[in-house]
């Protein structure tokens, strides 16, 4: 029997335009799904899971291979042809939040979905609605309310009962619970379970979080920058697997975070950003930059396993003492720059953490001749004292106030106030 699925030597690459330089996403990628089975796809940020979803739904266009659906090739696929795909091939994102049109009703968005179904009429249309509604637990009152009047857990429930409707024998769900609460998460996954057993349906599941993609799958496929480097059943890929990287992604997953992966993305996308910018403020970019990195290396910290807080040591003195006189946004940009290629290679938190130190203490340089080394300098230290004892909060509280006092302060006052705050929490 052949598969429903066969996607072979797929290899995608994302066109740079300007001085950015090309991607390739995923190089040579081959994995297959059976009808009514699930292939989990895991591997870190940025490994290339949502290319190969989109891909397989026509939204990214390969460079090279094949993506055969029922034995035919998809991968060429356009206009009313891939819109014909489209009552046999859904998908299931991650935001519920984003996936639905806010000004639309739930009968409107969910009724679209039929859109390339046979012709029906509006009554037979509106029936097949409220029967997949009440499949994933809501009642018809949902027709005419819109996305907003929803729980997150319940919007999700609706783009699931949305991407069955057309009653489709592949599902892609790219995150489809990683926002959600973790016992909604259960109920969500029971819910995908459930559904698959009553109608067949396949599912290319992907996630970050492996404790999830080994409770729902037949076989699971590990990618690593783009590559396919491991691929199994789901209980040998999770008890013995073959591969360092594998071994690593398990471990990270017994503290799955999906703060963690948001803040991962968030720096990696800041640092495309500040890698395209050629002609605009590449300053205010090594900035957001800096930002989003002091935020993930303290998310980092604190979703070891084992607080690390004894190997920071933290060269705070030696920072700021040590670069004074070096002008503070040229130093910050270099040390932007520099950090960038080291957080790509999986760093432990408490060197990164400790290299992102180091880049804040050389912006701050140049403030400290203005006056103002006393606050930055207690922040700073606050900041420590609250990863050495632990105190998540408050470490991601002070990481969020750092940038306050740094540009000079019209009122002498105010960073005052600041300092006092501080102190006052402390
Ligand atoms: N539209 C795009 N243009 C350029 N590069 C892109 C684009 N989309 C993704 N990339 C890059 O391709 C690589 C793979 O991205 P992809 O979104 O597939 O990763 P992922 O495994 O889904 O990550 P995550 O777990 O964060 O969702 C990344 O380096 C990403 O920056
Ligand atoms: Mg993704």
């Amino acid at each position: 029997m052949s598969s429903l699925l066969e996607v072979r030597d797929l290899t995608v690459m994302y066109r740079g335009r300007g001085r950015r330089k090309d991607k390739v996403a995923l190089e040579g990628v081959s994995v297959s799904l059976n009808e009514g089975e699930t292939l989990g796809l895991v591997g870190e940020s940025g490994s290339g899971k949502s290319t190969l979803g989109n891909t397989v739904l026509g939204l990214v266009k390969p460079e090279r291979g094949t993506i055969r659906f029922d034995g035919s090739d998809i991968a060429g696929l356009t206009g009313a042809a891939r819109r014909k795909l489209s009552t046999q091939i859904q998908a299931v994102f991650q935001d519920p939040y984003t996936s639905f049109n806010p000004h639309r009703t739930i009968e409107q968005s969910m009724g679209e979905t039929l859109a390339n179904s046979p012709p029906m009429s509006r009554g037979e249309k509106r029936a097949r609605v409220v029967a997949m509604l009440d499949r994933v637990g809501l009642d018809s009152s949902a027709l005419s309310k819109f996305p907003a009047q929803f729980s997150g857990g319940q919007r999700q429930r609706i783009s699931i009962a949305r991407a069955l409707l057309p009653e489709p024998r592949l599902v892609v769900c790219d995150e489809s619970v990683s926002a959600l609460d973790l016992s909604v998460q259960a109920q969500i996954l029971n819910l995908l379970l459930e559904l698959q057993r009553e109608r067949g349906v396949a599912y290319l599941f992907i996630t970050h979080d492996l404790s999830v993609v080994r409770h729902m799958s037949t076989r699971i496929a590990v990618l690593e920058h783009g590559k396919l480097i491991e691929q199994g059943d789901a209980a040998g890929v999770t008890d013995e697997p073959s591969q360092p990287y594998t071994r690593r992604l398990i471990s990270a997953s017994l503290s799955a975070d999906s703060e963690l992966q948001r803040d991962r993305r968030s720096t990696r996308r800041a640092m495309t950003r500040l890698a395209a910018d050629a002609t605009g403020d590449r300053s205010k970019r090594a900035d957001e930059v800096l930002r989003t990195l002091e935020h993930q290396a303290v998310t980092e910290v604190f979703a070891q396993p084992v607080p690390q807080s004894r190997a920071l040591a933290l060269p705070l003195s030696r920072g700021i003492a040590g670069v004074a006189d070096v002008d503070g946004v040229t130093a910050l940009r270099a040390a932007v720059l520099e950090l960038a290629p080291r957080t790509a290679e999986a760093m432990t938190p408490a060197a990164m953490l400790t290299l992102v130190q180091e880049a804040r203490a050389r912006k701050c340089s140049a403030l400290i001749s203005r006056g103002q080394s006393g606050v930055l300098y207690g922040r700073i230290r606050d900041l420590a004292v609250a990863i050495e004892t632990g105190d998540r909060a408050r470490a991601l509280e002070l990481v969020g106030s750092f940038d306050e006092p740094l540009e000079p302060s019209p009122h002498p006052n105010g960073a005052r106030a600041g300092a006092h705050t501080i102190e006052s929490q402390a």
